[in-house]
């Protein structure tokens, strides 16, 4: 199997480093494209000086205790828009912007394809592939809203980035995990980032 990882240039590291860390346990490749304002906000919400994709491929493989990588990561330039993944004719099976800003979704929502996020998310819309956007911002004003309106009538999935709380998460990093489970949910991808919901409470 193999997944595009985007990181557009919004809070929520956290959901990206967590589902890239998760996806490092999967059978199968994934393309990693990071954004330079993605890398800034990187930098800010870990405190850490990374500084290019690779830095933030390899905190999210070790800032937390190590994985057994069964996944092969490929980075690939985020200006460079002749990349091998920029060419519908290479497969791959779901995209996910993870977390994704409001100008990448207005970007790809207005057709624009002037970096490799935006490209393949063009790619993925064109191919009909699995396209999942995590955004990030609060409060939305009308042009999000009709953004990700208009994204997920052309088949995209806005998949918000609103951890629930009815499993009582103890740390950031259990909210992390189910941004990231349930974006496996959607790639198909079996996971146990966090138990089956049964209630504690009876009606
Ligand atoms: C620290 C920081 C946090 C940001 N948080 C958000 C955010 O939550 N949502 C958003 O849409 N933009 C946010 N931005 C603004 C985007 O980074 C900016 O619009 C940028 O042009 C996005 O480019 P990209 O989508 O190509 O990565 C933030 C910027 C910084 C520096």
């Amino acid at each position: 199997m193999k997944f595009v990882i985007a990181l557009a240039g919004s809070s929520g590291s956290i959901y990206a480093a967590r589902f890239i860390r998760a996806m490092a346990q999967v059978p199968g490749e994934s393309y990693l494209i990071v954004s330079p304002p993605a890398i800034r906000v990187f930098r800010e919400e870990f405190s850490t000086n990374v500084s290019n994709p690779q830095d933030v491929l390899d905190f999210s493989l070790n800032h937390w205790n190590q994985v057994s990588l069964k996944h092969k990561f490929h980075v690939r330039p985020h200006g460079d828009i002749g990349a091998d993944i920029a060419s519908g004719s290479n497969h791959w099976k779901g995209m996910v912007v993870v977390p994704s800003s409001m100008k990448t979704i207005a970007a790809v929502r207005a057709g624009l394809a002037e970096n490799l996020i935006e490209r393949c998310a063009d790619v993925s819309l064109k191919e009909r592939r699995r396209l999942i956007f995590v955004p990030r911002e609060t409060p939305y004003n009308r042009i999000h809203l009709q953004n990700m309106l208009a994204l997920d009538e052309a088949g995209a999935i806005i998949l918000p980035a609103s951890p629930g709380f009815y499993q009582n998460p103890q740390s950031i990093e259990d909210l992390g995990d189910f941004i990231a489970g349930r974006i496996f949910n959607l790639l198909g991808v079996e996971h146990n980032l966090f138990p089956k919901w049964t209630p504690t409470v009876q009606s």
